[in-house]
């Protein structure tokens, strides 16, 4: 089947986790690509969608808002797989759904939503990006847990590899 997966990313850590998502997808025999939310250009032909974005300030960053405020009616009609990437709750051992971006993903009515652990390196951030982090009291690091990526990617070529069979 083809896949879109898009993603919307500041530092690179939620486009990796992109990348990762569509090899497994390949090597399950789907083609897959990713892109940026401001390069969807038409869905047309595309079999399902994976959409993910980092996480700042409790929200998905402007760019994927803005794609599904444009394009609900047309995300909803296809399979729809969601993640978010950040570090809420990190130091409870716990990252928290982006609170502020629920109501949208309630709008795509995906098949299935995580929220995966991403990556704070200080040497990338800008100044004022540095205060809110020490402020929130984020620790630094990679965080993000690729097994557990590469599965959850698994589980979406499984179940789009079952449509495919039921559809004969
Ligand atoms: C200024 C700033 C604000 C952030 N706010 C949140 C937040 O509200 N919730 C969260 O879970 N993570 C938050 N994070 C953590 C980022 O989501 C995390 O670093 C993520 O891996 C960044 O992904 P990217 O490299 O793809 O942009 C914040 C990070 C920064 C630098």
């Amino acid at each position: 089947m083809k896949i879109l997966v898009v993603v919307a990313s500041k530092h690179q850590t939620t486009a990796e986790i992109g990348d990762a998502i569509v090899e497994e997808l390949r090597a399950a025999g789907h083609q897959a690509r990713r892109v940026a939310p401001a390069d969807v250009r038409s869905l047309a032909g595309i079999d399902a969608v994976v959409l993910g974005s980092a996480v700042y300030m409790t929200q998905w960053m402007e760019p994927m808002r803005a794609l599904v405020a444009d394009r609900a009616e047309e995300l909803r009609r296809l399979p729809v797989w969601v993640f978010s990437c950040g570090l809420a709750g990190l130091a409870s051992g716990q990252v928290q759904d982006p609170a502020r971006a629920s109501g949208l993903i309630r709008q795509l009515d995906p098949v299935a939503v995580t929220t995966f652990k991403g990556r704070l390196d200080a040497a990338t951030l800008g100044l004022r990006e540095r205060a809110v982090t020490r402020m929130g009291g984020a620790a630094e690091g990679d965080y993000r847990e690729w097994d557990t990526i590469r599965a959850w990617a698994r589980g979406i070529a499984a179940h789009l590899g079952e449509r495919l069979a039921e559809a004969g």
